[in-house]
């Protein structure tokens, strides 16, 4: 049985490294200085929403609409691609990060931020089951995807959530990557596997490297080719 995550450990590094709020904080002088229009908020692995609230609180303002996915049950069992090198990830086994649940997030989202409900969009199940039945048309009348945040640790997750994501972003979208530094760096594994593949292969959307932060976060900027 793999060792227990520690609940605060990366809070602790936090203060070491540029935290996730400072790059919302940039997000937002960039949103400004950019001509960026409003927009939404979108998470993979939204969890209990602390990272979406904090989001918003730097981009109040700018983010009308919060979007968040996740089974709400913690991570589903590994496909054969997340097994490989599974013991340089000790904490992606399944029903890991397992949330309160989906009523909760939406809740604290609301009583956190005071969006409106209709203006908070929480999708439940495995990413391979919800992003199908997302309504892109309505997507796109909630404005400019501001940030988009990847924090879904496995390879097999983050390959839908990046076939999901090609149409939609844009010039000027925030792309966050969450576990980039994750399996021991190992640019063959994990998120970053998946990150890679699909920017070899989209043929719509390409990055530039902001920073790295939270310890094993990258964030980029997206344009389109
Ligand atoms: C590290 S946690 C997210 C933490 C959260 N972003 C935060 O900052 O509080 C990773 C999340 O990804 C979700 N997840 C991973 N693969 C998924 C999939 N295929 N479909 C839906 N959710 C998935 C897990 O349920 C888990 O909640």
């Amino acid at each position: 049985m793999p060792p227990k995550p520690e609940g605060h450990y990366l809070s602790r590094l936090n203060g070491d490294f540029i935290s996730k709020a400072s790059v919302f904080r940039m997000i937002r002088e960039f949103a400004r200085y950019s001509n960026i229009p409003q927009g939404y908020y979108m998470e993979f692995g939204i969890m209990n929403g602390g990272t979406a609230i904090s989001a918003y609180r730097q981009l109040r303002g700018y983010v009308t609409d919060i979007y968040g996915f996740d089974t709400f049950t913690g991570h589903p069992a590994q496909q054969e691609e997340d097994k490989i090198r599974a013991e340089f990830a000790p904490y992606f086994f399944e029903g890991n990060y397992k949330a309160e649940g989906a009523d909760y997030c939406r809740k604290t989202i609301r009583a956190e931020t005071l969006i409106a409900d209709e203006n908070i969009h929480i999708y439940e199940g495995l990413f391979s089951d919800t992003l199908p039945t997302v309504d892109l048309s309505k997507l796109e009348s909630n404005g400019f995807p501001i940030c988009v945040m990847v924090d879904c640790d496995l390879y097999s997750s983050a390959v839908d959530v990046f076939q999901f994501l090609t149409p939609i972003l844009q010039t000027g979208t925030w792309l966050l990557i969450d576990d980039f530094w994750c399996y021991r760096g190992d640019p063959k594994l994990g998120v970053r596997r998946a990150f890679e593949e699909w920017l070899q292969d989209n043929g719509r959307i390409n990055v530039t490297l902001y920073d790295n932060f939270n310890a094993y976060s990258r964030a980029y900027i997206c344009y389109e080719l």
